[in-house]
This record gives C-alpha cells, structure tokens and sequence, in this order.
C-alpha cells in the first residue's frame, strides 16, 4: 500500500511540472541573452555573471525564494533592450557622442516596452526598468533615488557594475576584484545603496561571488 494519498502524489508531480517549466524558462533566457551579450564580444556572459551576483547580494539580504526567482529572471534580462542598439555604438572604443549616448540609455525603457505584453513579467520590469539610476538620483531613465529605486534594481547596479569593472572593455583593461571592490566602496550612497553594496562585500568576502572565470586577461 502506497505511504500517500492520490491527492498528495497529484501535487507533488504538478509541483515538480512547475519546477521544470520554470527551469525550462530559465534556461531559455539564460540562451537569448547570450544571443544579445554576444553581440558586444567584450561581454559575451555578461547577464549570466550578473545574474549570478544579483543572487549571491539577494541571498545575503535574506531573500525568499520567490524574490530570488524575480531577480534572477530581472538579472538575466535587465540589458534585452540592447537588442535595439547598433552594434557599433556596443563595440565603440572611442567616446560615445550625444546621440549615442541617447541611444545606449534609452535600452532600459525599449526593455520595458518589450516585455510589458508578458503578463507575467509585470512585477520584474520597473526593476529592468530603473537598473541605471543612482542611489542620489543622477541616474536614468527616472531619476529617481534612494528608497523610489526598487531594491532589486538597486541590486542590480551594484551587480552590473561590478562584472563591468572586472570584465575587459573596448577602452579599458578589467580592474581586479579588489579594485572594483574599492570602486564600489567609494560610490556608496552616492552611485550605489550602501546596503547593497555592504551585502556585497560580506558575499564576496565569504566566496560566494565567482569572478575567476572571467576578468583579468
Ligand atoms: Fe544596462
């Protein structure tokens, strides 16, 4: 005789068939923005990288697990309005002029209007939205700051930054962990929440921040 009713067995399988779609999704979005970081070949697993940071932060400020599944789906996306940027402006090594200055920062709000038919996004998108505004408000598109930034977003910055910092780039060579650390330290309150990056520091201080396969060359 089975140890449990046909009731419990029907949840358990429709709870692992949602597991599974769910990492179906994951998987699949994990794919599409390799398609768009690979069009900057100075940045090919950029949202995987920050994606992973954005977690290890959320983790260290005690999200649950729901929360840590909108980030990580935000993380993964948070640059999908990229897709609309000429090639050229990503790749550029020179400064940007004003024009392409306008056509970098308006990937934010393209994401927006891209994602907002998936219903199910609603609740990630103002984090995608807002994942270039600064703590003091000298951010975009808003210019919003401190607690009118959702705190994923602000995650994400912190997140973002840090693989930039430690990643090569047409113009620079990538800084060391350490350096970036400092970086992020200096614009704290400024840049950057200091809690987040505080949660960021402890995470990376306990090896929960993997920057050995990238960086450095
Ligand atoms: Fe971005």
């Amino acid at each position: 005789m089975s140890g449990s009713s046909p009731v419990v067995d029907e949840k358990l399988k429709l709870r692992q068939k949602v597991k599974n779609l769910e990492m179906q999704f994951i998987s699949l979005l994990k794919s599409l923005c390799q398609i768009i970081d690979a069009r900057d070949s100075y940045t090919r697993s950029h949202s995987v990288h920050v994606c992973q940071y954005a977690l290890a932060i959320g983790a260290e400020l005690s999200f649950s697990h729901k929360k840590l599944k909108q980030l990580e789906i935000a993380a993964l996306l948070h640059d999908v309005g990229k897709i609309g940027v000429e090639t050229f402006i990503l790749r550029k090594s020179v400064a940007l002029d004003d024009l392409e200055i306008m056509a970098i920062r308006y990937h934010p709000l393209l994401a927006v209007r891209m994602l907002e038919p998936v219903k199910q996004l609603a609740d990630v998108i103002p984090f995608i939205r807002h994942h270039h505004e600064h703590y003091d408000g000298s951010g975009y598109p808003d210019g919003i700051r401190g607690d009118q930034i959702p705190l994923e977003a602000r995650i994400l910055t912190v997140a973002d930054s840090f693989e930039v910092m430690t990643s090569n780039r047409p113009y620079r060579k990538a800084m060391t962990p350490q350096t970036a650390i400092g970086e992020l330290q200096e614009k704290a309150g400024t840049q950057f929440d200091p809690r987040v990056v505080q949660a960021f520091c402890i995470a990376f201080e306990k090896g929960e921040i993997p920057v050995s396969s990238h960086g450095e060359a």
